[in-house]
């Protein structure tokens, strides 16, 4: 089954967003596998954001993700991946959409309120940067094949 890596950054936290980021996910259809809250060290917020480090924002980005807390998260489903990108909206919220996480609460791109993997081989990437396997729970909601 699918899964993606998302993580609600420090102003998401701040702003008392996490309740309606996880609802929102929740309510699409979405299952949660798993669920942490933690202060990001240095190390793990460079590796994660690896792929950034020779550009110029690179250092803003690791300084503000390592400067208050995070919730981290592991969602499953059909789709999540690609899904998960289009709830959080683009990357800059004063051009993401209305109806997106970033659309409808954000204005700067440096405060983009949350993080989602961009491709399935990321989101695997990022699942094993972040959780141990043991902190990933196998489970089935108990819905009917037709109920999401
Ligand atoms: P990126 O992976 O391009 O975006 P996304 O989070 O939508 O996958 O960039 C990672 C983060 O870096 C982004 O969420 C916010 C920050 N960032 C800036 O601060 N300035 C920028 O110009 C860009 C492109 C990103």
């Amino acid at each position: 089954m699918e899964r993606t890596f998302l993580a609600i950054k420090p102003d998401g936290v701040q702003r008392k967003l996490v309740g309606e980021v996880i609802r929102r996910f929740e309510t699409k259809g979405f299952t949660l596998v798993g669920l942490k809250f933690l202060k990001v060290s240095r190390e793990l917020a460079e590796q994660h954001y690896d792929v950034h480090k020779e550009r110029p924002f690179f250092g803003s980005l690791v300084e503000f993700i390592t400067s208050a807390p995070v919730v981290a998260m592991v969602w499953e489903g059909d789709g999540v991946v690609a899904a998960a990108r289009k709830i959080i909206g683009a990357t800059n919220p004063l051009t993401a959409e209305p109806g997106t996480i970033r659309g409808d609460f954000g204005i700067n791109i440096g405060r983009n309120l949350i993080h989602g993997s961009d491709a399935q081989e990321t989101a695997q990437r990022e699942i094993a940067l972040w959780f141990k396997d043991e902190e990933l729970v196998n489970w089935q909601p108990h819905l009917t094949p037709w109920l999401h």
